[in-house]
């Protein structure tokens, strides 16, 4: 039976109750990662670690662990689960309270819930995906990973909806990013991606994207762009713990470049490829 983490502690799901008044069942009040495990490791594990603390900092959660010792307990999942290939998900609420939207006058304890999932490596190259436009209607502080994702859930079905992978959101003219990733565009052997600000999520998956191409020495401009430089562009690919590097074949019918995974998409799908291997070992 596959084990999960509740408060620190190791059980079977069938021992774990979440209280209907705990604030992130009733207000989405928390903060989570998604990480992701290649022959059992963790890949960027210290960058997760940290993204989760700086987002609990800024809705002021504060998590009764230090970063290694969560990283310990993560560790100690994975294992206990024999889990090769996969994710690790994790998410800390506020903690359980009287519904009040104030924070808990006394002081709780937050709620920490952690598990693991089985998903296949993707070994060779991705087909590129198509992708639809949604504006962005999601709220200013997209720099936190919260547990409130309603405008990237009603985005994301957009994209379902056409038959599409993602939606690259934008807010009036600028493109921000995907429901559930990051948005990078190539022009003239230079890349493009929104500056990490409070309009994203600056992806784990973007970091070691532009440090890659700070290693590759591909010009990389942290710098709003448009939809019609989007629409443009020699290449589109996104970016996530999930889907990696994938290249973007077409943007609301408009096929990108020749349709396929451009030249720039490949040599940092194979650069992040090598970078896995660096960390956890050949997938
Ligand atoms: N989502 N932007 C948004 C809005 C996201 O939800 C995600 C990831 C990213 C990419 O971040 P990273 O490279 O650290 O995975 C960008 C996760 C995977 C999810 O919600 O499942």
């Amino acid at each position: 039976m596959e084990k999960m983490i509740l408060n620190g502690e190791m059980k079977d799901r069938s021992e774990i109750r979440i209280d209907i008044e705990d604030r992130g069942y009733q207000f989405g009040d928390g903060v989570y990662e998604v990480i992701r495990i290649y022959n059992g490791l963790l890949f960027a594990g210290d960058m997760h670690i940290k993204r989760l603390f700086q987002s609990a900092e800024l809705i002021s959660i504060s998590i009764p662990y230090t970063q290694e010792e969560l990283m310990e307990q993560l560790k100690r999942l994975v294992k206990t689960n024999d889990l090769q290939s996969g994710i690790i998900y994790l998410q800390y609420t506020r903690g359980v309270s009287p519904r009040s939207h104030a924070f808990p006058f006394h002081q709780v304890e937050p709620v920490y819930v952690a598990y693991t999932k089985e998903m296949p490596a993707a070994k060779g190259e991705k087909a590129a995906v198509r992708a639809v436009t949604a504006e962005d209607i999601r709220w200013l502080r997209c720099n936190i990973k919260s547990l409130n994702l309603l405008g990237n859930i009603l985005a994301k079905e957009e994209a379902v909806k056409a038959g599409c992978e993602e939606a690259i959101q934008h807010r009036g003219d600028i493109v921000t990013e995907g429901s559930s990733s990051n948005v990078f565009i190539a022009a003239n052997g230079a890349i493009k991606t929104h500056p990490a600000n409070n309009l994203i999520l600056n992806g784990i998956t973007r970091q070691v994207v532009l440090q890659l191409c700070g290693k590759l020495e591909i010009p990389v401009q942290e710098e709003a762009f448009t939809m019609e430089e989007l629409l443009k562009a020699d290449e589109v690919f996104y970016t996530s713990t999930g889907v990696e590097v994938t290249g973007i074949s077409e943007v609301d019918g408009k096929i990108i470049g020749n349709g396929q995974t451009g030249p720039l998409t490949q040599k940092l799908q194979q650069a992040f490829c090598q970078e896995i291997e660096r960390q956890c070992g050949r997938i």
